[in-house]
């Protein structure tokens, strides 16, 4: 079983970090995880080459998830809520995912992906709500063929109650490694 986790955290070991750490010590198999904030990673310019060419025109880190991504068995996406929504930088990353949109609609590239199992964790200090993160990340991991959801999990007062110490969102992560290892 290979799990890849895409983080959208820029704080090592922030709250992100440490619901991703109760993840990765209940889960089986191969984990690889992608530090938005980290990785070699630009973000996709609607450059159009993508239309006509079975590649990206950019040759970066993105270069091994578009490795990964067809035949991994999981998808997590992790990160905090900055204004209402994942991140700049994951969303970055994930802009680069249009990739596969436009080799299926201008170049008709069926591009097979083995069908897939998502979740979504987010932290948020406290303010508004994790509705509209937890939407794009649906959004995306839809994209990406993940047909089975864990609903998302979400500590959403690190403000006062840092995401380690959250036993409700340490619970609902613990839940996230059954449902990925598939003894939930
Ligand atoms: C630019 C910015 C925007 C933020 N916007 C929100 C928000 O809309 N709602 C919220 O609850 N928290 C918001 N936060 C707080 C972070 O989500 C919170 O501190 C989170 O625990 C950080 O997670 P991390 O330690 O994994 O990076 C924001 C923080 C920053 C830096």
């Amino acid at each position: 079983m290979k799990t890849l986790i895409l983080n959208g955290s820029p704080r090592k070991h922030g709250d992100t970090a440490s619901l991703l750490d109760i993840l990765k010590s209940g889960l089986d198999g191969e984990v690889i995880q992608t530090d938005a904030y980290f990785a070699n990673i630009s973000p996709c310019t609607d450059c159009r080459f993508c239309r006509t060419h079975a590649r990206c025109a950019v040759s970066d880190d993105m270069d091994i998830l578009y490795d990964i991504l067809p035949d991994c068995d999981n998808i997590v996406i992790a990160s905090p809520i900055y204004f209402s929504e994942l991140t700049g930088r994951l969303l970055d990353v994930c802009s680069r995912l249009q990739y596969y949109y436009n080799s299926r609609f201008f170049r008709g590239d069926k591009l097979p992906f083995k069908p897939k199992k998502g979740a979504v964790i987010l932290v948020g200090g406290g303010d508004g709500s994790g509705e509209r993160a937890a939407e794009t990340a649906r959004c995306l991991l839809s994209h990406l063929a993940v047909k089975e959801f864990h609903p998302p999990v979400l500590s959403h007062n690190t403000n006062r109650l840092p995401a380690v110490d959250d036993t409700a969102a340490a619970d609902g992560v613990k839940s996230i490694s059954l449902f990925l290892n598939g003894s939930a």
